[in-house]
C-alpha cells in the first residue's frame, strides 16, 4: 500500500483537527505559546459550522442585570440533568468571563448596550438566584455571533502565524502502543498523501448531525474525528442524548436562534395558546431545550399542531416592535423570509424541534486531554491525544447543552487545551520515526472505499441512514422503536458495503469525500442508537416513554461506548460530582422543578 501512495511527512509539536471555533482557538493559542502549530481543516475556516451560531455566547458578566458564575453553574448542572461533569462545568463558568472579554480585545464586534457594555439577552434555562429570577448571560452579536466570533478568531491565528492546510481531510489518528503520534490526511487540490507527526493531535471536528434528515448542521458535520476515535479502539460517551433544538423552521430545518424566545417571542398551539405556560410554568418559552421540544412533540401528538399536516407550533415575533427586530434579529428575519417566505414583523413562523446538538462525543477531562476506561481508571488519559467543541464530552452539557453554553465551551476548552500542551510540550521537541506500517490500517480503508464498485449510490444509502435515525431515535424513545431501529441501521451500515464510487480520481473527488463521511456517519449512528436503547430512564434529551423518570439509582453514569468487530461494546464511567474548589458546593441531583 506505501508503495502504491507516495506520503509527505511533516513535523509539528501540535496538530489541530478542524478550524471551526475551537480548533482556531487552539490553534492560535498554541502558536502564541510557541508551540510550532498546523490547523488541517476540510474546508475553509470561515466557513465552519461555527459560522452557523447564532444567539450569543454565555457568560456572568453582570451587564443587563445582577449575574454572578456560581448562578450560571447552577443553571448549567440542573440543565445537564446532573450528568455533567460538575469539576468541568465550574472550570467552564468560571473562565467564561476572562474568556469572552478576551474575545471582545480580539475584536468580536458584540452588540452594544448605551453604556457601551457588552448587550446581554435572555436565554432558555439561565437564572439568577440558583433559578430564582431570569438572567441575561447571552453575550450577542446581533443574531450573527457565532459568524463574528469565527472570524475573529481566524483573523488571531493569522497573525501568530499559525499553518493551516486547508481542504485536506484526515482520514484516520496513527497510533502507537495506545498513544497517538499524528495524523494521516488526503490533500483535496492535488491529491497527494501526508503523515502529520505531532505530540499532540486536537480533535475539534464538530458533532455528526447530519445523521439525521432534519438538522440544523452543515452538510459538513459528520462526526469525522469522533469516528476516527472510534475506529483506534478508543470510546466514545454519552451518545445517547441528542439535542433537538425548538425552532427549526417547519420543513427546512434552519435553525431559529433561542435569542428570539429571549428577546420576548413566544409558541403558540393551533388554539392560540401559549402552551409552555402549562409545561414550565415558571421558565415557560424560556425553559431548558428539551423541556420546549417535549412540549412542542406532545401539542402535536395531542392533534393541536398548526399548518396544513397538523405537525409543527407556531412562533410569534410580530407583536415585538419592528426595530428592535431589525436590529437584534436581522439574520433570522432574512432566513425566515428567504427559506418559509414569512415576514416575521407581520406574522407567525412555523417551527419544529430538529436536530441541533450531540452532548455526547469523545470523552476527555476539563484540560481537553482524551481518557478512556483503563485497568480500572474510568480517567486515563490517553497520550498525545486532545479533543474539544462539539467532538468532545468533557462533559459540560451532561444529558442537555444549555443554548448559547456551545459558542462559550468551543472558546474556553479551545483555551484549555492551548494552556495544556503548553504545560506538556517543550517547542521543537524532536520525533520518532513512525513505526512500519503505522498508516496501513488507514490506507486500506482509503482505497477500499475509493474503488468500490457496486450497486448503490452513497446519497441513497445516506437518505437511509438519516431517516431510520429521524424514525427511531427522536424526541421521544420507547425499547420497540429503539430494537428496530438498531436492527435497521445495522443493514443500512451493511449496505455501504456496496456503494459505488464513480470518480476514482483523487482530485476534488467529492464523491470520494462523502462517502468516507458516511461511512463515518453510520458508525456513529450504530453506537448513538445501542446506547440510547440500553438507558433505561429519561434524562434531559433522552426521553424513553417507557422509562419516564430519571433514575439516578442505577443511572447516574456516563456510557461508553466501543465499536469492536461492528458490535458495540458498552461500559460506564462515574459522574464527577464534585467541584473544583470550594468556591462552591458539591450539587447532589435534585427533583425536576422547571
Ligand atoms: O438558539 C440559538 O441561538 C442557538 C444557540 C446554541 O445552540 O447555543
Amino acid at each position: 500500500m506505501k508503495d502504491k501512495y507516495k506520503i509527505i511527512e511533516h513535523e509539528y509539536d501540535v496538530v489541530v483537527v478542524g478550524a471551526g471555533g475551537a480548533g482556531l482557538r487552539a490553534t492560535f493559542g498554541m502558536a502564541e505559546k510557541g508551540l510550532k502549530t498546523a490547523c488541517i481543516s476540510k474546508v475553509f475556516p470561515t466557513r465552519s459550522h461555527t459560522v452557523a451560531a447564532q444567539g450569543g455566547i454565555s457568560a456572568a458578566l453582570g451587564n443587563n442585570g445582577a449575574d454572578d458564575w456560581r448562578w450560571h453553574m447552577y443553571d448549567t448542572v440542573k440543565g445537564s440533568d446532573w450528568l455533567g461533569d460538575q469539576d468541568a462545568i465550574e472550570y467552564m463558568c468560571r473562565e467564561a468571563i476572562p474568556a469572552v472579554l478576551e474575545l471582545e480585545h480580539y475584536g468580536v464586534p458584540f452588540s452594544r448596550n448605551p453604556d457601551g457594555k457588552i448587550y446581554q439577552r435572555a436565554f432558555g434555562g439561565m437564572t439568577t438566584h440558583y433559578g430564582e429570577g431570569t438572567a441575561q448571560r447571552t453575550c450577542a452579536a446581533a443574531d450573527v455571533t457565532g459568524h463574528a466570533i469565527l472570524h475573529t478568531l481566524y483573523q488571531q491565528a493569522l497573525k501568530h502565524e499559525a499553518e493551516f492546510f486547508i481542504e485536506y481531510v484526515v482520514l484516520d489518528l496513527i497510533m502507537e502502543e495506545g498513544a497517538c503520534r499524528g495524523v494521516l490526511a488526503w490533500c483535496l487540490e492535488d491529491g497527494s498523501l501526508h503523515a502529520f507527526k505531532a505530540h499532540t493531535v486536537v480533535l475539534a471536528t464538530g458533532g455528526y448531525g447530519r445523521c439525521y434528515f432534519s438538522s440544523t448542521s452543515a452538510h459538513t458535520v459528520t462526526g469525522d474525528g469522533s469516528a476516527m476515535v472510534l475506529r483506534a479502539g478508543l470510546p466514545l460517551q454519552d451518545m445517547e442524548f441528542i439535542q433537538f433544538h425548538p425552532t427549526g423552521i417547519y420543513g427546512v430545518g434552519c435553525l431559529i436562534t433561542e435569542g428570539v424566545r429571549g428577546e420576548g417571542g413566544y409558541l403558540t398551539n393551533s388554539e392560540g395558546e401559549r402552551f409552555m405556560e402549562r409545561y414550565a410554568p415558571h421558565a415557560k418559552d424560556l425553559a431548558s431545550r428539551d423541556v420546549v421540544s417535549r412540549a412542542i412533540t406532545l401539542e402535536v401528538n395531542a392533534g393541536r399542531g398548526v399548518g396544513e399536516n397538523k405537525d409543527c407550533a407556531f412562533l410569534h415575533l410580530e407583536h415585538l416592535d419592528a426595530q428592535l427586530v431589525h436590529e437584534r434579529l436581522p439574520g433570522i428575519s432574512e432566513t425566515a423570509r428567504v427559506f418559509a417566505g414569512v415576514d416575521v414583523t407581520k406574522e407567525p413562523l412555523p417551527v419544529i424541534p430538529t436536530v441541533h446538538y450531540n452532548m455526547g462525543g469523545i470523552p476527555t477531562n476539563y484540560k481537553a486531554e482524551v481518557v478512556t476506561l483503563k485497568d480500572g481508571d474510568p480517567d486515563a488519559v490517553v497520550p498525545g491525544l486532545m479533543a474539544i467543541g462539539e467532538a468532545a464530552c468533557v462533559s459540560v452539557h451532561g444529558a442537555n447543552r444549555l443554548g448559547s453554553n456551545s459558542l462559550l465551551d468551543i472558546v474556553v476548552f479551545g483555551r484549555a487545551a492551548a494552556i495544556r500542551c503548553a504545560q506538556l510540550i517543550k517547542p521543537g521537541t524532536a520525533h520518532k520515526p513512525l513505526p512500519e506500517g503505522a498508516c496501513d490500517a488507514a490506507l486500506a480503508r482509503f482505497e477500499k472505499i475509493r474503488n468500490a464498485a457496486g450497486r448503490l449510490r452513497v446519497s441513497a444509502v445516506r437518505l437511509n441512514m438519516q431517516h431510520t435515525m429521524q424514525n427511531h431515535a427522536a424526541v421521544f424513545r420507547t425499547a420497540d422503536i429503539l430494537a428496530k431501529g438498531e436492527q435497521e441501521i445495522a443493514k443500512v451500515r451493511g449496505s455501504f458495503a456496496d456503494i459505488k464510487i464513480s470518480d476514482r480520481s483523487l482530485i476534488w473527488n467529492t464523491d470520494l469525500v462523502e462517502a468516507l463521511e458516511l461511512d463515518n456517519l453510520l458508525a456513529l449512528s450504530l453506537v448513538t442508537m445501542a446506547a440510547a436503547a440500553n438507558r433505561t430512564e429519561s434524562r434531559g434529551g433522552h426521553a424513553r416513554d417507557d422509562y419516564p423518570e430519571r433514575d439516578d439509582a442505577n443511572w447516574l453514569k456516563h456510557s461508553l461506548l466501543w465499536l469492536e468487530n461492528n458490535k458495540v461494546k458498552i461500559d460506564y464511567r462515574p459522574v464527577h460530582l464534585y467541584t473544583l474548589t470550594d468556591d462552591v458546593e458539591m450539587i447532589p441531583p435534585k427533583k425536576r422543578v422547571y
